[in-house]
């Protein structure tokens, strides 16, 4: 019997794929699609303390090799999630990273508050790196100073494994990583998308509603791997690898270059069952290649 797990933070993962934050849903969305038990574990989308309605539209475009958006970080609240989906979310053997966002440290420590209280959720990802935001995500996700300032105050308060959310717009991922990591981080999650643009030629208007937004999909997978890596080598804790991953050679490649698990983000939306594809995937190279577990995978790269 093949064995997919990986431990991060004292949880151990029945496999190590994730669906990726804002993908995902609230993971109720999937559950009609795919066996949610099957997965490792998801994040769910920005949970904020008050509900957001987001941008205003277009807030999706498509481009080569990935897709542009600008949510802004649409969302029903942190307690709401808490009312209304958890008690839904328990019945599944899964494990819920609750995605936290705030437009201020102190609301990044409200909306812990309120998660702390209930049942149900395994860890936080805290989005320090949200392009589509004016204020609050990329400021502090770029200033190594300010990442670990919000890391060291959530730290206090959570009781829960808290992962942080690394940005590639930072002037250097490792010394990013070794702030967040000083500053108690648990775990990161490497990386949020890129801040990109697309012009309608015919309109000579932008083609999102908010003019700019976040560069996603297998476009940004070799960027997403170097920083993997780099992150990897600069810290000791376990790196999520995030970005451009649709198949199981993608999330390979992530895990031979340092990460211990993988999230699945753009795929989600136009192949709903890319997840279970990987974990599947997962398992034929581990038969092929005659290997009876993942772990000693992670990080194996040779340079
Ligand atoms: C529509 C959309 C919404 C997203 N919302 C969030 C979010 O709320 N919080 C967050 O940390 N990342 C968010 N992300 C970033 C993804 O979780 C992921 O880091 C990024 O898309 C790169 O992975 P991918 O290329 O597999 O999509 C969002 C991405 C997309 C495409």
């Amino acid at each position: 019997m093949i064995d997919l797990s990986v431990e991060i933070a004292g949880i151990r993962f029945k496999n190590p794929v994730l669906g990726a934050s804002g993908t995902f849903g609230y993971g109720l969305e999937f559950a009609e699609l795919i066996d949610l038990n099957r997965l490792g574990g998801f994040c769910t989308k920005g949970l904020s303390i008050e509900p957001l309605p987001g941008n205003a539209p277009p807030r999706i475009v498509e481009t080569h090799g990935g897709m542009l958006n600008s949510i802004g970080l649409q969302n029903i609240g942190a307690r709401a999630f808490v009312q209304e989906k958890l008690p839904l979310l328990r019945r599944y053997d899964t494990h819920v990273i609750a995605n936290v966002f705030g437009f201020s440290p102190d609301e990044y420590l409200e909306v812990i508050r309120v998660l702390e209280d209930s049942e149900g959720v395994a860890a936080y990802e805290l989005n320090i790196s949200c392009p589509n935001v004016k204020k609050g995500g990329m400021e502090i996700g770029n200033d190594p100073v300010e990442a670990a300032r919000l890391t060291e105050a959530v730290k206090r308060l959570a009781r829960r494994p808290v992962i942080v959310k690394l940005s590639p717009h930072v002037r250097s991922i490792a010394e990013i990583a070794r702030a967040v990591e000083a500053a108690g981080a648990d775990a990161l999650s490497v990386i949020n998308t890129i801040l990109g643009m697309s012009v309608d030629i015919y309109k000579r208007r932008p083609r999102l509603g908010a003019t700019m937004g976040g560069l996603s999909g297998p476009a940004i997978k070799p960027l997403a791997v170097r920083m993997v890596f780099e992150a990897a080598r600069a810290v000791q804790i376990p790196i999520i690898g995030v970005g451009g991953i649709a198949t199981a050679q993608d999330a390979l490649e992530f895990i031979i270059a340092g990460a211990t698990a993988i999230q699945v983000g753009t795929a989600n939306y136009y192949d709903p069952a890319a997840t279970i594809k990987i974990i599947d995937g997962l398992h034929a190279y581990c038969d092929e290649q005659k290997i009876e577990q993942i772990r000693p995978l992670i990080g194996s790269l040779e340079v």
